[in-house]
């Protein structure tokens, strides 16, 4: 009671706070979302991402060795896809020789040591813009398994280490972990997108890969509700039974209650994706003097960290980790 309990007390000084502060960030905690494209040279910028390019293998190249320098445990590969090689089936996705593969083995050579997680979805790769396959008007969810399959199968042999499907299939983690298995691939990890909305956020995401204007209507029949919340767990109980090692929240910052909710409840790694539109927000607002911009990226990671975020996806990676090395 007050006077005896002045919660200022240990706020006073530098020291003190930093004694009890209860959180605390780390290099350790980002995965540095990049986007390669087979036709930018050696970069080129995404309007609505001020400070993304879509990189050139040989600008990833470079990335990969600056992630593994400032301590950024992995890449989160997501291509832009030639528009020709873009089909209803997107089976580009299924080229052993694609950009995807191409760009795993240009980190795996550039920083041996750096893990690299891709997507597995076929948005990228299809014209219509949907993460599956069309069945007239609707995503056929046991047919677009079946290329999801073969899609984290080509991942895994070109040296992906973890295959991470944000594509929102029903059964789709526990295909992929049978096929990996069988083929041989016993240590790829999956990081399953469980609990991933149908979510405005991810505008300027499509604008960088390039399946905006391809979208036709939107992914409310396979994405979840963002007013569910029970749903989530019930998405990750399924995710962890089926195999997934680690699960993804998605977007971040307005889903913190479920990121705590899933971190309470599931003794797995629970990552959180902090979405392309969330990133345009504050690069937005801090363009126009609104926000410190600096102050507000690391505010907005750190809480992440302490909503209970094993990871961190964040096209904020490697600025963040620069000033965290100092
Ligand atoms: C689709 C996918 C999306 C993102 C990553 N993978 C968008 C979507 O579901 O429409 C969004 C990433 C971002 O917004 O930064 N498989």
């Amino acid at each position: 009671m007050f006077p005896a309990t002045r919660l200022r007390r240990t706020r006073q000084a530098d020291w003190s706070r930093r004694l009890v502060r209860e959180t605390a960030l780390s290099p350790n905690d980002l995965i540095w979302s990049v986007v390669v494209s087979d036709t930018a040279d050696p970069a080129e910028p995404v309007a609505a991402m001020p400070g993304v390019d879509r990189l050139s293998l040989s600008a990833l190249a470079k990335a990969a060795r600056e992630a593994e320098a400032l301590g950024i445990p992995a890449l989160a590969i997501f291509p832009h896809i030639d528009p020709a090689k873009k089909n209803d089936e997107g089976s580009e996705a299924l080229n052993p020789d694609g950009l995807v593969p191409n760009a795993i083995r240009t980190v795996k050579d550039a920083a041996p040591n750096l893990g690299v997680i891709c997507d597995v979805a076929l948005d990228p790769f299809t014209t219509h813009g949907h993460d599956g396959i069309l069945d007239g008007e609707r995503i056929a969810n046991d047919e677009t398994v079946e290329r999801l399959i073969a899609q984290a199968l080509v991942q895994a042999e070109a040296g992906c280490d973890i295959v991470a499907p944000s594509d929102m299939m029903d059964g789709r983690i526990g295909a992929i972990r049978e096929a990996l298995e069988g083929a041989d691939f016993k240590d790829t990890m999956i990081l399953s997108y469980a609990a991933k909305y149908a979510s405005g956020f991810y505008g300027p995401y499509r604008e960088a890969i390039g399946s905006a204007a391809a979208l036709t209507g939107d992914k409310q029949t396979y994405q979840m509700d963002p007013a569910n919340r029970d749903e989530a767990l019930r998405e990750v109980e399924l995710d962890i039974a089926e195999g997934a090692d680690m699960v993804m929240v998605k977007p971040g910052l307005p889903y913190l209650d479920i990121v705590r909710a899933l971190s309470d409840s599931f003794p797995v790694p629970v990552c959180a994706f902090q979405v392309s539109g969330e990133y345009a927000m504050i690069e937005a607002a801090a363009a126009k003097g609104w926000i410190d911009g600096e102050r507000v990226m690391m505010e907005s990671l750190l809480a992440f960290k302490r909503a209970g975020a094993a990871g961190i996806v964040t096209y904020f990676a490697p600025r963040a980790a620069r000033l965290l090395n100092g």
